[in-house]
């Protein structure tokens, strides 16, 4: 399962990426606009701070406008994977992108059947958004679950990015389900590191190590 960071801030993918364990980065607007940041710029530092999969996200509504959108964005840098809304008309937008041999992500994808059609452009990913489920009382974990079983019955070649995982368990869940990419808030990614008993026990030996070497 590839580890991708969901956020827009470079010290965070800076060191994401020194810890050599992160595979990509997943922005969207909000996530921009928190920074501050100028667009353009930002996508291009994430992409050499990562030297990996980078989604940038079309701003149109249109399929006409995000296809335009999506082509420019896919200028900025050879690892931008544009991301399309997994509307009607993204959807269609994402058909044509990946024609022109562009990679397409396709997001705010909350459904299976919606899924079922992503897989049909041929996109490179499409992601399900599971915390966003879970706030509206639906098992966001069972949309994974359901893609996944869909994708490999017919081995469709969209790799399943599960979006919006809020905690280290719902990273689990994923990986049990079989995703092929989590991509998480920096907080998250910090959490999967952690377990008091590493650090206690760590502890221990670093204090048994210092005795030893007082003999
Ligand atoms: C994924 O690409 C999205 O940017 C993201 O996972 C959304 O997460 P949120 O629901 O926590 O905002």
């Amino acid at each position: 399962m590839k580890i991708f960071l969901d956020t827009a801030n470079l010290d965070e993918i800076r060191e994401g990426a020194s810890l050599g364990l992160l595979d990509g980065v997943t922005t969207n607007p909000s996530l921009i606009a928190k920074e501050g940041a100028d667009f353009r710029k930002r996508i291009v530092e994430i992409c050499e701070s990562v030297q990996g999969p980078v989604s940038a996200e079309v701003t149109c509504t249109d399929t006409e406008g995000m296809c335009r959108q999506g082509r420019e964005l896919a200028k900025i840098h050879s690892w931008v994977v544009v991301k399309t809304p997994t509307t009607k008309e993204g959807l269609k937008a994402a058909k044509c992108l990946v024609g022109d041999g562009i990679k397409v992500n396709s997001t705010l994808c909350f459904s299976a059947p919606q899924a079922l059609l992503v897989a049909k452009t041929g996109a490179t990913y499409v992601s399900p958004f599971v915390g966003r489920l879970d706030d509206i009382s639906h098992v966001g974990m069972d949309l994974i679950r359901d893609i996944v079983t869909i994708y490999r019955n017919y081995s469709f070649k969209t790799q399943v990015l599960a979006a919006s995982l809020r905690h280290p368990l719902h990273v689990v869940d994923a990986a049990k389900a079989g995703v092929d990419v989590a991509t998480m808030p920096f907080k998250v990614f910090e959490l999967l590191f952690k377990h008091p008993l590493t650090d206690k026990g760590q502890d221990q030996f670093l204090k048994d190590w210092e005795k030893l070497k007082a003999r």
